[in-house]
């Protein structure tokens, strides 16, 4: 519909006109920012828009939050409140191979897991662009956006309504039938015309450009001034869904896009449905041959099968779907030449070697350094000092260097002018701190022994702590904790616990307003929680997902410090190598005294009970499930398994103790007859569990 011309003196009531250049404005706006394709001249929705705030300005009481006018309202927040999601935002596996086998070894997995053999049918794929940004999942209820929350760690987000409201192209209100609950997931990034045209305004202003558009699209969806947010050209694609109340849903991912897009969001048209890893390769090729000519970058393609009903089959490993993979490209790649080799030592005293590097823009940003991985790598590269290399940066990677360009070797004098230059070696000792390098004959990668005495893996472990994802104590980084170490204040973790105000101010360059915060920031972290804090000691080989899950089996820290190898194997997905990390460092005296200076220190956490495995009978033991069973999905049954501290495979083998085969079980459940393994049905499953 159209609006009829004329201002706040219209025929209609101004409830009645309101709503209609809303909706008026609602229009132009999705035409513009979703359709990219203006319908009136500029001038013209400026003053429909400004018709809009001047009815509204005489009628506060009319002015909803939906109102375009509302998009940029919120005060600066002192900090983002944490939003739980209701399904976790979970990631896609990557698949490294960037050929063409790549897509057949994802094709080949998921037709083995659906226990399809070669002569059953093409698999039809919903084929996609992974964006580069950063993934958002916005909550409409009743049609209206009421909450927008960052991915975080999967669980729980960071509440980031006020900023995305600002972008323009995310509808306040969806259009047509919303259902009652409808959560969307996507991606806010920004394009690359966007980019360089905020770029050049800002440098034109003398102020601060952005590094690239994920970094821009990134760090302005966490500004704490959704002002300045507003200030930053984001754009937004849906790719998914997470909670959804009275919708009856699609049976496919594709028809889930479709139906996304007709409720007004913006949805990226370069997606096709396709069949077969052949389907998935002819995809592949076309987006790497129009990736230039796209407006934003991107990180590859995304496969998923198309089939809700499939993917339900198809289930979950740790906190990625089985039945999609994310497609990348071969990395960028530029040359530039070494200026000096040197060895860098990380936190648990890896020794890695490092080019330093003549800078050379490559994948988006200026690079300086390029990792050689260790000692073998870079001896089987040869890079020496004056080499002209090629460097390689691949996404979020660290940039990589790939090879020597042998024939621009400086030639020196001498009849072997070649090898005028030395060959790498590691030093002997570890140049920070002195102590020995040692290499385990069968390991590749060399550490410094002098764990925590080494100021390099002292700084690395307090910055390891203090993270994000970790105890979260804000305001703690490099710069700080060098100083702090370098100064001898702190050595340890527990140390800074005791830290005081006045060996804080007396550091260089620090406010007593900064000295403040972080004294407030170190107080608030005490108050944590088991997951959290066993991530934060950073044992080897334990992540944030093996942190929680210990946290989850143990429920706390003296269980979990008392478990031996075997009890700790009965966690689900903790094999013999994380276990062993796990006795090894609650074996030092050292740790134990950090943790218990740690507690008494004030740091606190909520503790539970461990989980009741010791006398199940399915504690340690294997299960495969397969097939639909009658009433518990995969999920519950999985649930059910791992409360009793068994564990669930994906695959059928000789170590597998229990099948729990339902309808429609294909051939893994012949595998498991082959085998001669026991194999249950539901009532069975549920009598051995004693439910
Ligand atoms: S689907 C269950 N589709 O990639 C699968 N993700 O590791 C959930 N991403 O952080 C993700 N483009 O933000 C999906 N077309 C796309 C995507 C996409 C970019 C990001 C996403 C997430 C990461 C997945």
């Amino acid at each position: 519909m159209s609006v009829p011309a004329g201002s706040t003196d219209s025929v209609l009531d101004p409830e009645q006109r309101i709503a209609a250049l809303r909706r008026e404005i609602e229009r132009h706006d999705h035409a513009y920012y979703v359709l990219d394709a203006p319908t009136i001249p500029d001038a013209e929705y400026d003053r429909l828009f400004r018709e809009l705030q001047a009815l509204e300005l005489e009628n506060p009481q009319l002015v909803g939050a939906d109102s375009p006018t509302q998009r940029v309202g919120g005060k600066p927040l002192p900090e983002f409140a944490p939003v739980r999601h209701s399904r976790p935002m979970l990631s896609i596996r990557t698949e490294t191979d960037t050929e063409a086998s790549g897509a057949r070894a994802f094709d080949s997995r998921v037709r083995r897991e659906l226990g399809l053999d070669e002569t059953a049918a093409a698999i039809e794929y919903a084929v996609e662009l992974k964006f580069d940004g950063l993934a958002i999942s916005l909550r409409y209820e009743n049609g209206l956006l009421v909450r927008a929350a960052t991915r975080g760690d999967g669980e729980t987000g960071e509440d980031v309504t006020q900023n995305i409201r600002t972008v323009r192209c995310i509808p306040l209100r969806l259009q047509g039938e919303a259902p009652p609950v409808l959560e969307v997931r996507g991606e806010v990034f920004m394009s690359r015309p966007d980019f360089e045209r905020y770029n050049a305004r800002q440098r034109a202003l003398g102020k601060a450009a952005l590094v690239n558009p994920r970094n821009g699209a990134a760090g302005s969806v966490r500004q704490l001034d959704p002002a300045m947010t507003a200030a930053r050209p984001l754009s937004f694609f849906a790719y998914g869904l997470g909670e959804c109340g009275g919708w009856e849903m699609p049976a496919t991912h594709s028809a889930v896009l479709d139906a996304l897009g007709v409720f007004g969001l913006p949805v990226c048209v370069e997606r096709a449905v396709v069949l077969g890893a052949d389907g998935l390769i002819g995809f592949h090729a076309r987006i790497r041959a129009a990736r230039n000519d796209l407006k934003f970058d991107i990180d590859g393609v995304v496969y998923k099968v198309n089939s809700l009903a499939l993917q339900q089959r198809l289930g979950f490993v740790t906190r990625e779907p089985r039945w999609a993979v994310a497609h990348k490209y071969p990395a960028e790649e530029a040359l530039t030449t070494v200026e000096a080799i040197e060895v860098q030592v990380g936190r648990t005293g890896a020794i890695t070697p490092v080019a330093r590097l003549a800078p050379v823009f490559v994948g988006g940003v200026t690079v300086t350094n390029a990792t050689l991985h260790n000692e073998t790598e870079a001896r089987r590269k040869d890079v020496r000092v004056g080499d002209t290399v090629i460097v390689r940066r691949a996404g979020d990677v660290i940039p990589e260097v790939v090879s020597v360009v042998l024939e621009k070797r400086p030639v020196g004098e001498g009849s072997d002018a070649r090898s005028q230059r030395p060959a790498f070696e590691l030093p002997k000792n570890c140049p920070i701190c002195g102590s020995a390098i040692e290499k385990p004959e069968d390991e590749a990668i060399a550490r410094c022994s002098g764990g925590l005495f080494c100021p390099a893996q002292r700084k690395q472990a307090l910055l390891h702590f203090a993270g994000r994802r970790a105890m979260d104590i804000e305001g703690l980084g490099d710069k700080l904790v060098e100083q702090l170490v370098d100064n001898a204040i702190i050595k340890t973790p527990a140390d800074l616990y005791k830290l005081g105000l006045l060996a804080l101010v007396n550091l260089e360059r620090m406010a007593a307003k900064s000295a403040d915060n972080i004294i407030a920031a170190i107080e608030k972290s005490k108050h944590t929680t088991l997951a959290r804090f066993i991530f934060a000691l950073g044992i080897r080989n334990v992540g944030e997902a093996t942190a929680k899950d210990l946290a989850r089996h143990f429920g706390s820290l003296d269980a979990l410090m008392n478990a031996d190898g075997d009890r700790l194997q009965q966690v689900p997905d903790i094999g013999p190598i994380v276990a062993a990390s796990i006795v090894r460092f609650f074996a030092e005296a050292h740790n134990i005294e950090v943790i218990e200076q740690l507690r008494a220190g004030g740091v606190t956490w909520p503790e539970g009970e461990p989980m009741a495995v010791v006398n199940s009978p399915i504690a340690g033991k294997t299960f495969v499930l397969t097939g639909a069973l009658p009433t518990l999905s995969r999920d519950e049954a999985k649930d059910m398994i791992e409360a009793q501290g068994g564990k669930v495979a994906g695959s059928v083998s000789k170590r597998t103790h229990f099948v729990v085969a339902g309808a429609d079980a294909g051939s893994k459940l012949d595998k498991a007859r082959t085998l001669e393994l026991v194999i249950l049905d539901e009532e069975q499953f549920r009598e051995l569990l004693g439910k």
